[in-house]
Order: structure tokens, then sequence, then C-alpha cells
């Protein structure tokens, strides 16, 4: 099984990268998954969404060709960051690459909340009409990791905090039984 992720921090300590690469290398006997790079991306322009940056038809390709992409994100401002919106905005036209695609959607902050108001602003863009992917249904399945530099070590940037690896776990099994059930 192909995923492909995006994370909404391009710095290079971000916590929410640290948990990608955690859960690259904690899920690797469950599938293959690849980190997108969206800091390459130039700012979504309609001018150019016909005949875009060789960066973006990549970029698209390669979701085309995944079972599923999950997005880590923080939240900015009470929302998601703008290069993940950039990103969103690009596959969002012409070649709509997340259209029925599962996606699963979680975050990690520094504060109590958790990311919950940007997630909840990620669900409405995934749900949009340009983007319309297949986003795990929330009530119980929203992964919100507070106070994450608490819970990730800074220099292997492994999930230190037990009951959040065991809630990602289970998490990440309930997502993989979804990406199966949208299968044809
Ligand atoms: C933040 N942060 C933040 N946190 C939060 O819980 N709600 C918010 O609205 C914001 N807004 C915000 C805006 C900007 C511009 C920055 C830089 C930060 C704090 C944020 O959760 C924290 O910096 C995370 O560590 C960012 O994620 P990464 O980069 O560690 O993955």
């Amino acid at each position: 099984m192909k995923v492909v992720t995006l994370v909404g921090s391009i710095r290079k300590e971000s916590l929410n990268m640290k948990i990608a690469k955690f859960m690259q290398e904690r899920y690797k006997d469950k599938f293959d998954m690849s980190i997108l790079d969206i800091s390459v991306l130039p700012f979504y322009n309609q001018d150019e969404e016909h005949n875009p940056p060789e960066v973006v038809k990549d970029f698209k390709k390669e979701i085309a060709s995944a079972d599923a992409v999950i997005i880590v994100t923080p939240e900015y401002n009470w929302s998601i960051p703008g290069v993940l919106k950039n990103a969103l905005d690009w596959v969002s036209r012409v070649e709509r690459v997340f259209v029925n695609k599962p996606v699963f959607p979680l975050g990690a902050s520094q504060g109590v909340l958790g990311t919950i108001r940007a997630q909840l602003h990620l669900r409405e863009i995934l749900s949009s009409t340009g983007v319309h992917a297949k986003v795990l249904p929330p009530g119980g399945n929203e992964v919100l990791i507070n106070l994450a530099a608490q819970k990730i070590e800074q220099e292997t940037g492994t999930i230190t905090d037990i009951t959040t690896i065991e809630f990602l776990d289970s998490k990440v099994d309930t997502f993989i039984d979804f990406i199966n059930a949208q299968r044809p």
C-alpha cells in the first residue's frame, strides 16, 4: 500500500515532521509512506494551472499514484498554515488528484488544544468541491497531539508518550480499514 504524506510545517525542527518520520518508520510493515516536500511548490496561480511548473506536475503525480494521503499539520492562527493551503489549492484544480482519495488528517501543537481549530478547517477544505477527498470520519478518529514538545524526543524525533503511540497505532489501523473499504 502506497501512502504519501504532506506536512504543514516546513521548518527544520518541526514537531509535525518528526511525527511524520516516526510514523514512516513505525508503520513501514503496514504501508510504504513517503513524505512530499511542499516547500518546493510555487504560489498557486490560476494562470498556470493548465501548464504548471514541473514540481507541481511531479507533486500531483505522486499523489495520483498513492492509495491514500496522510496530512500532519500544526495550527497557525487558528487555521492551517498557508504553505499547506497552497498545496491543496494546486491539487484542487485541473488534475484533481485528491478526489475520492482517502485522507487521514492529524496534527501536533505545543499548546494544549492540539490543533483542533486547524483540523476543523482542514476537514472543511478537504471536503470542498475542488478537493473532494474521502476524509477519515471524525467522531473518535481525530489525532490531536497536544503539548507535543514534551512528548517527542528532540534529538531522535521519537514519540515518548505511550498513550499517544497506542492511540496513533489504533487510528492507523482504522485508517487502513477505511482505505480498504473505499476500494471498488
Ligand atoms: C503558531 N502556533 C499556534 N499554536 C496553536 O495551538 N494555535 C495557533 O493558532 C497557533 N498559531 C501559530 C502561528 C504561527 C505563525 C506560529 C509560528 C506558531 C504554535 C505552533 O503550534 C507551534 O509553533 C508548533 O510547534 C508548530 O509546529 P511545528 O513547526 O513544530 O511542526
